[in-house]
């Protein structure tokens, strides 16, 4: 589980985080929502150490995030799939090598495993079809066809996936997914959704999501967090969410509806 404790972020004079608290609940999906600029990518980075916290702590596991080493950050981010805002694949690597990036850094280089991995992975977005997680080359044109494509060969949707799919790699108990629908047409922005929803049944895996698509929040969400002038204005679930009758919080929804 994940406890966010008292956490304070300022960039020079900029109070972006004042003092926020929550529970992430182990197997759960829970959504950050917020306007733009409000902390949300801020707050997740704190989450995963890419950012620290000026006061305050992350506990992931009963770990505190901001006093491990590099070692152990590395080692504790195995066990976390970061879809990040935008797409962010690598314009210049190939679907299979984008897929696998994470593999790589952790020192896998047995093209076996890593292919292996990568098919996986990719069938479980939808990219590949799925033969029940058995690798016996029945959809090797499918592989072929897709693992030498790059970026700028995909639509948004697929490329989501992609990002998707990387996160997947190495089965992480926690998956943080910050705005995956955002740019996304309706129909491939529920795909998504649907995509989120069942990855976290199908893996048991606690979810963060970060979004201001209400729409998506509704479908995926076990618990909502709402961030506003750099403080924690809501928590809930959605039908708490809903019924909410503290302003800032029924005209965020409302607007974004
Ligand atoms: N590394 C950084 N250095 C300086 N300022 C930063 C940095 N990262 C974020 N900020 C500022 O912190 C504020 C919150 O940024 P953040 O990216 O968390 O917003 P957000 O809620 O994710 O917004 P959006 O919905 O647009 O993605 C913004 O004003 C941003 O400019
Ligand atoms: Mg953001």
């Amino acid at each position: 589980m994940i406890r966010i404790e008292n956490i304070h972020k300022s960039f020079a004079e900029k109070k972006v985080l004042r003092g926020v608290s929550f529970d992430i609940e182990q197997g759960k999906t829970t959504c950050i929502i917020g306007k733009s600029g409000c902390g949300k990518s801020v707050l997740l980075k704190n989450i995963v150490g890419l950012l620290s916290p000026d006061q305050g702590s992350v506990l992931l596991d009963g770990q505190r995030v901001d006093s491990l080493s590099r070692r152990q950050l590395f080692d504790m981010r195995k066990n976390i799939g970061y879809v990040f805002q935008g797409a962010a694949l690598f314009d210049s690597y190939n679907i299979f090598e984008n897929t696998v990036i994470k593999l790589r850094e952790h020192g896998e280089n047995d093209f076996t495993i890593l292919e292996a991995e990568a098919k996986r992975v990719l069938s479980a977005v939808g990219l590949l079809p799925n033969i029940g997680g058995q690798d016996s080359g029945i959809f090797n044109k499918e592989w072929l066809d897709l693992k030498e494509k790059y970026p700028s060969d995909l639509s948004g949707g697929m490329k989501k996936r992609v990002g998707v799919a990387r996160a997947l790699v190495g089965k992480p108990k926690y998956i943080f997914y910050d705005e995956p629908t955002t740019g996304l047409d309706p129909v491939n922005s529920e795909q998504i959704d649907q995509l989120i929803a069942q990855l976290a049944k199908k893996m048991d895996v606690t979810s963060i999501v970060i979004s201001h698509d209400m729409f998506s929040v509704y479908h995926i969400a076990d618990k909502v967090a709402m961030i506003s002038g750099g403080e924690l204005v809501f928590s809930g679930n959605v039908e708490e969410l809903k019924n909410s009758t503290k302003a800032v919080v029924s005209e965020f929804v409302e607007r974004y509806s």
